[in-house]
Formats: structure tokens, C-alpha cells, sequence
């Protein structure tokens, strides 16, 4: 089946102290364990699609999370924030302004 939305959280985790920082050391894993309790609760599998990936570029503002087919990057995500990205991208189709990249 082919989902309506799929899902990127970058995953990479650099050594303590890199200048670039990582999206692990700033809390993906957390991020993505949030994704998943919301698509248990929600019934999502199938609909949503969840990824981990390696860098997409912008670290120094992450957890990175990237949503196709919109290709709309958000910055800084934590687990608390995935509820509204659910609530309002996920399912209507209108990205959470106050969490995209510019
Ligand atoms: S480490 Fe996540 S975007 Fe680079």
C-alpha cells in the first residue's frame, strides 16, 4: 500500500562536542518514538509512513524532520510537537508553520 505521507527523521549521531552538532544529541530518538506512539494511537500505519535517516543537511537546527509529498522541513522538532504535526499536517494537510525551516 502505498502511504499518503511519508516521514523523515534524521537519526545521525556525531561525537559529543562536533561543532556540527547532531539531531541524536538534540533528542531524534525521542522524535521518533513520538511518531510512533502517535501512529499506534492513531491507527496510522498504512496512511503514514515513518523513516530514519542519516544527515539532510541542516544540524545545527535539529531534530531535523522532513514531510513529502510537500517536502516541507521542519527544524527543532520534539516529541511534544508531533501530536500537532499529526493533527495538522499529517492528517489535513496543512504544515505546522511555527516548527519549518526557512
Ligand atoms: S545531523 Fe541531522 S540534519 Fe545533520
Amino acid at each position: 500500500m502505498k502511504p499518503e505521507r511519508h516521514v523523515f527523521i534524521c537519526m545521525n549521531q556525531r561525537p559529543e562536542g562536533h561543532p556540527k552538532g547532531s539531531c541524536q544529541s538534540a533528542g531524534a530518538g525521542g522524535v521518533l518514538e513520538a511518531f510512533y506512539g502517535e501512529m499506534e494511537k492513531r491507527g496510522a500505519f498504512g496512511k503514514v509512513m515513518v523513516t530514519g535517516t542519516f544527515c539532510m543537511g541542516p544540524c545545527m537546527d535539529g531534530p531535523t524532520v522532513v514531510v513529502y509529498p510537500e517536502g516541507v522541513w521542519y527544524g527543532k522538532v520534539k516529541p511534544e510537537d508531533v501530536g500537532e504535526i499529526f493533527d495538522s499536517h499529517l492528517e489535513k494537510g496543512a504544515p505546522v508553520d511555527r516548527l519549518r525551516l526557512a
